[in-house]
């Protein structure tokens, strides 16, 4: 790895891969979510309007178990980080979990929260109850119109261009458990490298992303990160 200056920007995306050992199952992996489920019906605008009650069930189950989930030795590693490095530090992350908050650090929730919920009519945003019914009203305008402030397919992810600032500001950017296919995602390394940032992936094994990195660690979060975090901060 290159010498780090000691107050270089460090930009770090996160992914589902972080919070696997944490029991939140990733996506793409043998036995993840869209293995389990379609997209289409569940994550998807359309899928919404043909049937919330199925989208609200699929989003109060993944809330439960968030909730039931504890932050891991990454989590907390990525929070040591955030504290400990002269410079600053930003974690962005793809997950809609609240294990980064958990762990401390306040990310930039790219693809929204589970913990959060919006209305379809006027786009307010409130902390959602543990369970939400297609026949809620929205506390703003009373619309039975609420959903969770999660990003479908088709969406824009939330806060492009505060990230993309970032990613343009970067000495140093990082992307921990991610599959590196979920577009725009998957283009922020090759961004912050054409910036002049270091890029190194963490994640079980290798990626698209791979070959854009100039140093990949192989290996379970809860190894990888916090040895990683170590290196940064010794
Ligand atoms: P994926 O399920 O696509 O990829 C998870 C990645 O984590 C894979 O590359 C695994 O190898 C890696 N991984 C699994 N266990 C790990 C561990 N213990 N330590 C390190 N790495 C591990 O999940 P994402 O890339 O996060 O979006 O998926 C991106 C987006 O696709 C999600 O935010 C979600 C999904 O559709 C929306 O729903 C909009």
């Amino acid at each position: 790895m290159t010498a780090m200056s000691a107050n270089a920007k460090i930009v770090v995306m996160t992914g589902a891969g972080i919070s696997a050992e944490s029991g939140l199952g990733t996506f793409r992996d043998a036995g993840g979510v869209w293995t389990q489920h379609d997209f289409r019906d569940v994550a998807t605008p359309e899928g919404f309007a043909r049937d919330p009650a199925r989208v609200h069930d699929f989003y109060n189950q993944r809330r439960a178990n968030a909730a039931r989930a504890k932050p891991n030795a990454a989590h907390h590693a990525l929070a040591r980080l955030a504290t400990g490095h002269g410079g600053e530090v930003v974690i962005v992350t793809q997950n809609v979990d609240g294990l980064h908050e958990a762990a401390g650090v306040t990310p930039i929730h790219m693809h929204g929260r589970l913990a959060g919920a919006t209305c379809a009519a006027c786009h307010a945003t409130w902390e959602a109850p543990e369970v939400m019914n297609p026949a809620d009203p929205c506390p703003a305008c009373g619309a039975a119109a609420t959903r969770p402030d999660v990003v479908w397919f088709g969406e824009t992810p939330k806060h492009m261009d505060e990230i993309a600032r970032h990613l343009t500001g970067a000495d140093l950017f990082a992307v921990i458990g991610t599959s590196g296919t979920v577009w725009p995602a998957a283009g922020f390394a090759e961004i912050a490298a054409g910036h002049g940032a270091h890029v190194v992936e963490l994640n079980l094994a290798p990626t698209p992303l791979t070959e854009i990195a100039d140093e990949a660690i192989h290996g379970p979060a809860t190894e990888t990160v916090p040895a990683w975090v170590a290196r940064l901060l010794a």
